[in-house]
C-alpha cells in the first residue's frame, strides 16, 4: 500500500470498479500521486485528474518514473505549435497566450496557459474568462499535462468542461517508416497492391492551399472563416500537400517549420474514405518530412485526438510517440 512518502511519485492503481458475477472488476488507472489521505488518494493522470476512494483501492505501488520531457521542452514545443497554428486575434497575460480565430478550431481559440500569468492563479482565469466574453467567444484554455496540471484543478473547481485528450506526438526526422521503401518491396498481393498506390501517388507540394484542398479543410474543421485562411497560411515555412487521383484531389496534408528551424509540424492529414489503406497518408508525410528536413527541421510533431485510432495506428507507424498531452477545458455556461 501507499505511503506520505510516494507522493510527487508516479504509481499505478488497480481499483474495483464493479463486481459481476460475484467476482470484481478491476481498472487501472496510471500517473503521479498528488494527495494521499486515510479516505482518498488523487492521481494526476494524462487525462486530468481523478480521485479514487481508498476503499475502492485493490493494490497500488510506485512504478519508475517516466523519460518524460522537462517542463522547458513542454513549453518550447508548445510554443513552436502555436507559431505553426497563428491565431490572428492574440493577447498576454503575463507568459499566457490569449488567442481567437473566428471559432475556427480550439487550438486558435483557447488560452495557452504555460509560464507565469504575473497574477495569482484565480485572477489569472478571471482575466482568461473577461478577455473571451469581450471578443464574444465562449472561453477555452488548452492545458498540456501534466506541466498545467495546477490550472486543471483549479478550472475543475469552477465546473469547468473537457474535450477529449489531444495527444502531441513528436519523432526524430528522418522518420522511421515512410512507406516508399516497404511499397517498392511489396510482398504478397494485397501489400503489392497498396504499395503500388502508394509508390505511384504523387505529392504536390505548393506554398498557397487550392481551392479543393480548402473545400477539404473546411468538411474536416467545420467551415472556413477568414480567420482560418490566416491560421492556414500566416507561417513564413509552409506547405500544403495535395495528391490526384483522376484529377480529384484525394489526399491532403500541412506541414511548417517554427520553433527556430527545428520543428516541423505536421497537420490536416487527410485521405477521401474510398482512398484509405492505400499508403497516400504515409505518402503526404513522407513528403512533408522530406521538404522538412531540407528546410533544416530535426524533428517533427502532430496534435492527433487519443480516440482518432487510425490515425494513431498510422503515426505510431511511422515512429511518433507521444510527448505530452493536453486537455481543452471549456467554461460552464
Ligand atoms: C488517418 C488517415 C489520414 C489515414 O490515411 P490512409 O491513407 O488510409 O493511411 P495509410 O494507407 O497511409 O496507412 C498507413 C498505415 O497506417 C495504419 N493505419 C491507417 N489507417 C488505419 C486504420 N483505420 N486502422 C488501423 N491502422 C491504420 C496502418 O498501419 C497502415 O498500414 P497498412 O494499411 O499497411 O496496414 C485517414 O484514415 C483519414 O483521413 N482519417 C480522417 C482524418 C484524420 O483523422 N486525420 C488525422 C488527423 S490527426
Amino acid at each position: 500500500m501507499l505511503r506520505q512518502q510516494d507522493v510527487g511519485h508516479r504509481i499505478v492503481v488497480r481499483r474495483i470498479v464493479g463486481i459481476r458475477e460475484g467476482r470484481p472488476l478491476f481498472s487501472d488507472a496510471l500517473g503521479e500521486l498528488v494527495e494521499l489521505s486515510e479516505t482518498h488518494l488523487t492521481l494526476a493522470t494524462a487525462q486530468g485528474r481523478l480521485r479514487v476512494p481508498v476503499a475502492q483501492v485493490h493494490r497500488a505501488k510506485r512504478v519508475p518514473p517516466t523519460r518524460r520531457p522537462t517542463a522547458a521542452a513542454v513549453v518550447a514545443l508548445e510554443r513552436a505549435a502555436d507559431e505553426a497554428w497563428p491565431a490572428p486575434t492574440r493577447g498576454r497575460l503575463g507568459d499566457w497566450l490569449l488567442r481567437a480565430a473566428d471559432g475556427w478550431t480550439g487550438r486558435a481559440n483557447s488560452a495557452l496557459p504555460i509560464g507565469d500569468p504575473d497574477r495569482p492563479l484565480p485572477a489569472a482565469v478571471d482575466a482568461v474568462e473577461r478577455w473571451y466574453a469581450e471578443q464574444g467567444r465562449p472561453a477555452l484554455i488548452n492545458t498540456p499535462l501534466p506541466l498545467a496540471a495546477p490550472v486543471g484543478a483549479e478550472l475543475d473547481s469552477r465546473g469547468w468542461g473537457s474535450r477529449p485528450p489531444t495527444l502531441v506526438q513528436t519523432a526524430p526526422l528522418p522518420l522511421a517508416d515512410s512507406g516508399a521503401g516497404r511499397a517498392a518491396a511489396g510482398v504478397g498481393s494485397a501489400a503489392a497492391g497498396a504499395g503500388t498506390a502508394a509508390a505511384e501517388a504523387v505529392v504536390e507540394l505548393v506554398a498557397a492551399p487550392s481551392a479543393a484542398w480548402l473545400a477539404i479543410a473546411a468538411g474536416r474543421k467545420g467551415g472556413l472563416p477568414d480567420a482560418a485562411r490566416h491560421v492556414l497560411s500566416a507561417v513564413d515555412q509552409v506547405r500544403f500537400a495535395h495528391v490526384y487521383a483522376d484529377g480529384a484531389l484525394v489526399a491532403t496534408g500541412r506541414g511548417t517549420v517554427t520553433g527556430q528551424g527545428r520543428w516541423l509540424g505536421l497537420s490536416l492529414i487527410e485521405v477521401l474514405p474510398e482512398a484509405r489503406r492505400q499508403g497516400l497518408a504515409r505518402a503526404v508525410i513522407a513528403a512533408l518530412a522530406d521538404w522538412g528536413v531540407s528546410a533544416g527541421a530535426t524533428h517533427a510533431f502532430l496534435q492527433v485526438e487519443q480516440r482518432n485510432s487510425a490515425a494513431v495506428a498510422l503515426y505510431q507507424r511511422l515512429g511518433f510517440t507521444t510527448h505530452h498531452t493536453y486537455l481543452t477545458r471549456v467554461a460552464p455556461h
